[in-house]
């Protein structure tokens, strides 16, 4: 029997913690398929992806900076993928290869049971209109949330979301200001944005409050408790980390390539090591 392969595909791509969540569910569902670390450079792309129809490959995720410029080289894509603009899981059948997007069911199935908290007929406001804004926002809506705020630092990237989803999502400036118009309504707040990555920023001008009574969300896992995450519980307000988003996302890729549940436990336990060897 030929095992199988699997992998994530990025640049730079060597932090990812896919491979140690992916091995550890295959491994203990006894799997015959090896996860693996693809470091491709954009101009490799293209020849990259045809490779990926070799029978041994069952599919890819795919990360940063790849999740949009992979779309022309595929064979279809999933309605979902489409809606967003963004691929970061390839399945391989039968030497097609079809794009589909997880990062949207990993936030909203995170959302739902590490939250408690159902988006539909919700008020949300989303900082910043990136990449994984445009998930989250597409997954929102999707789930049939009341109003989605998108607020970023540039307006325009902001707009062209608004624009491309429709109702409910508005577009705002990343301004005390705005933020006073939509935060004090908000049942949930999501950064979105890369800052906090860095220990001591925030994507929150000086002196903006978050609601106590909503709930704050940081897609970002690591630092697992970001300076934006601390106000948020200084201020009152429950808070939600990144890291189940992260795992939840890998779990739905896991399903559509085996075709088996994910074993979610495991895939936690492993990105929680993962991360903790990497700051040992
Ligand atoms: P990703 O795919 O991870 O979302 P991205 O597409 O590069 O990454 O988007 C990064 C997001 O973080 C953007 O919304 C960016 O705002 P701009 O569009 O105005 O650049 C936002 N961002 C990055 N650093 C920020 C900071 N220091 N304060 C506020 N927003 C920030």
């Amino acid at each position: 029997m030929t095992t199988m392969r699997l992998g994530v595909c990025g640049y730079p791509i060597k932090h990812s913690l896919s491979p140690a969540i992916h091995q550890a569910a295959l491994d203990t569902l006894g799997i015959d398929a090896r996860y693996e670390r693809w470091e491709i450079r954009p101009e490799q792309l293209q020849t990259w992806v045809a490779g990926l129809r070799a029978p041994d490959i069952l599919g890819s995720n795919i990360t940063v900076p790849h999740k949009e410029a992979v779309i022309p080289f595929l064979d279809e894509l999933t309605p979902l993928a489409r809606a967003i603009g963004a691929v970061n899981t390839i399945v391989h059948r039968e030497g097609r290869l079809i794009g589909d997007n997880t990062d949207a069911a990993g936030f909203v199935r995170s959302l739902r049971e590490e939250g408690g908290f159902e988006p539909q007929g919700r008020r949300l406001v989303l900082l910043g209109a990136g990449g994984a804004a445009r998930a989250i926002a597409a997954a929102l809506a999707w789930e049939g949330a009341a109003s989605i705020a998108v607020h970023n630092r540039g307006l325009e990237r902001a707009e062209r979301l608004a624009a491309h989803l429709g109702s409910p999502v508005r577009a705002f400036p990343l301004t005390t200001e705005a933020l006073a118009a939509t935060l004090p309504s908000a049942e949930c707040v999501v950064n979105t944005t890369s800052a906090g990555l860095r220990e001591g920023e925030t994507p929150l001008p000086a002196g903006v409050a978050l609601p106590p009574g909503a709930l704050v969300v940081d897609i970002i896992y690591n630092p697992p408790r970001t300076r934006f995450l601390r106000e948020a519980e200084a201020a009152g307000a429950r808070t939600l980390g990144g890291l189940g988003m992260l795992v939840y996302q890998a779990a739905a890729s896991f399903t559509i390539w085996t075709g088996r549940e994910a074993p979610v436990a495991v895939m936690y336990e492993a990105a929680r090591r993962a991360l903790a060897a990497r700051s040992a």
